[in-house]
C-alpha cells in the first residue's frame, strides 16, 4: 500500500515531533527533535514560506518532511527535516515525500532544491554523514553532493575544559584599551542588529531577537564609546548551539571574539549543558583556539535541478 501524502497544519506538530523521536536515529537529535519541529516549522514559518508534508499508512504518521523557500534566495527551495519511521523504512516512503517536496517547491518558485539548511532556521547545515540512508537516500533520487560543511564541540563538561578558561585578564586588557565587554540587552538590539548588518552584510536580526534576553539563550557585546565591536551569541536555535558571533574587523586579533565566545559558553555551562555546538563553522583555528573546540558533526550537502 502507497503512504498517502498529505501537506500537515501545526496542530499536527506533536505527532511530528513523536514520529522525530523515533526516526532520528543520532541521540542528540532525537533529544532535540521538539526544538528542531519548533524552529524550522513555527517559527521558520513567520519569515518565509514553509511547507510541512506527513506520509499515512493505515492512519499512522509513517514519515514526515518540512521544505521552505530560501531565505536569501527565493529561486532555491530547501529540505529542512525528512524523517521516516523505522519500522516503514526502504518502502517508498521518503521517495513519496521527496517528491512531493519537490513539486510544492517548484510551484512556489524554486528552480534547484537543495538538502542543506536554510539560514537562519536550520537543524543541520546538511545531512549528517552519520545518517547514512539518507545519504544514500539522496544519490538514489538524483541529488548531487557540492559541499561538505561542519560544526564543532565545545566541552563543557568540566571546569577545568578550555571552553570555561577564564576571561578576567584578556577583559582587563581591552578596558586598558577602553573597550568594554558586557552582555546585551534588549534596549541593544538595535545597534546590534544595524552593527551585523553593516560589518557583515547578512540580516542576523532573527537570531539576535531569539537570543537577547531570552530564555535559555543569551549575548555579550564587546563596545568603545558606545559603539559596538562585537558580539556573541548563543540559543536562538536551540539551547546548545553557539552563534552567531562577528567581530568588527577592525578591532579583530584584540582578543575580543574569544571573550565573547566564552562568557557565551560559560552561561551554557551554567546552564546545566556538558557540551556545545558551533553550527556551519567557518574559522576552525579561532575555535579552536579560543575554546579547545573540536570538529565533530561533518555534513555533506546535496542539490538538484527541478523542472518548473
Ligand atoms: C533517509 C530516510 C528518510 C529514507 O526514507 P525511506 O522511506 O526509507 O526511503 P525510500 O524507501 O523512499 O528509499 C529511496 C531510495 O533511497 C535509497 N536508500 C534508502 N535507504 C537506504 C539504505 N538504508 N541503504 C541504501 N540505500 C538506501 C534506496 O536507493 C531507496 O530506493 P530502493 O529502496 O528502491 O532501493 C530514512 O532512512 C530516515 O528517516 N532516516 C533517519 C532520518 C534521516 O536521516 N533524515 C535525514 C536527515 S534530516
Amino acid at each position: 500500500m502507497d503512504a498517502e501524502i498529505v501537506e500537515l497544519s501545526a496542530d499536527r506538530t506533536p505527532a511530528v515531533v513523536e514520529l522525530c523521536r523515533r526516526a532520528l536515529d543520532l541521540p542528540e537529535d532525537a533529544a532535540e527533535a521538539a526544538e528542531i519541529v519548533a524552529a524550522l516549522w513555527t517559527r521558520a514559518g513567520a519569515d518565509r514560506p514553509v511547507v510541512a508534508l506527513g506520509a499515512y499508512r493505515g492512519g499512522e504518521l509513517v514519515g514526515a518532511l518540512i521544505c521552505s523557500v530560501g531565505t536569501a534566495d527565493q529561486r532555491l527551495g530547501h529540505v529542512d527535516l525528512v524523517a521516516v519511521d523505522p519500522g516503514a523504512r526502504r518502502r517508498g516512503v521518503g521517495r513519496a515525500l521527496l517528491g512531493h517536496a519537490e513539486r510544492r517547491l517548484a510551484a512556489l518558485g524554486a528552480a534547484e532544491v537543495l538538502l542543506a539548511g536554510n539560514p537562519p532556521y536550520y537543524a543541520w547545515p546538511g545531512i549528517d554523514v552519520r545518517y547514512t540512508p539518507a545519504v544514500c537516500a539522496a544519490l538514489a533520487l538524483g541529488y548531487r553532493q557540492d559541499r561538505t560543511a561542519w560544526n564543532m564541540t565545545a566541552d563543557l563538561s568540566y571546569e577545568g575544559s578550555p571552553a570555561l578558561r577564564s576571561t578576567e585578564d584578556a577583559e582587563r586588557r581591552l578596558a586598558g584599551q577602553g573597550v568594554t565587554v558586557r552582555r546585551a540587552e534588549p534596549a541593544d538590539l538595535p545597534a546590534l542588529t544595524a552593527f551585523a548588518r553593516s560589518t557583515f552584510g547578512g540580516a542576523w536580526d532573527a537570531e539576535l531577537l531569539g537570543s537577547v534576553g531570552r530564555d535559555g539563550a543569551g549575548c555579550h557585546l564587546a563596545e568603545r564609546d558606545g559603539e559596538v565591536l562585537g558580539f556573541a551569541a548563543y540559543g536562538s536555535s536551540r539551547p546548545s548551539w553557539f552563534g552567531p558571533m562577528g567581530t568588527a574587523p577592525a578591532a579583530e586579533g584584540s582578543g575580543i571574539g574569544g571573550v565573547l565566545l566564552r562568557r557565551c559558553l560559560r552561561d551554557q555551562h551554567a546552564a546545566g549543558l556538558a557540551a556545545a555546538q558551533i553550527g556551519w563553522v567557518g574559522p576552525v583555528p579561532f575555535y579552536s583556539g579560543s575554546a579547545g573546540a573540536r570538529i565533530e558533526r561533518v555534513f555533506f550537502l546535496y542539490r538538484r535541478t527541478i523542472q518548473p
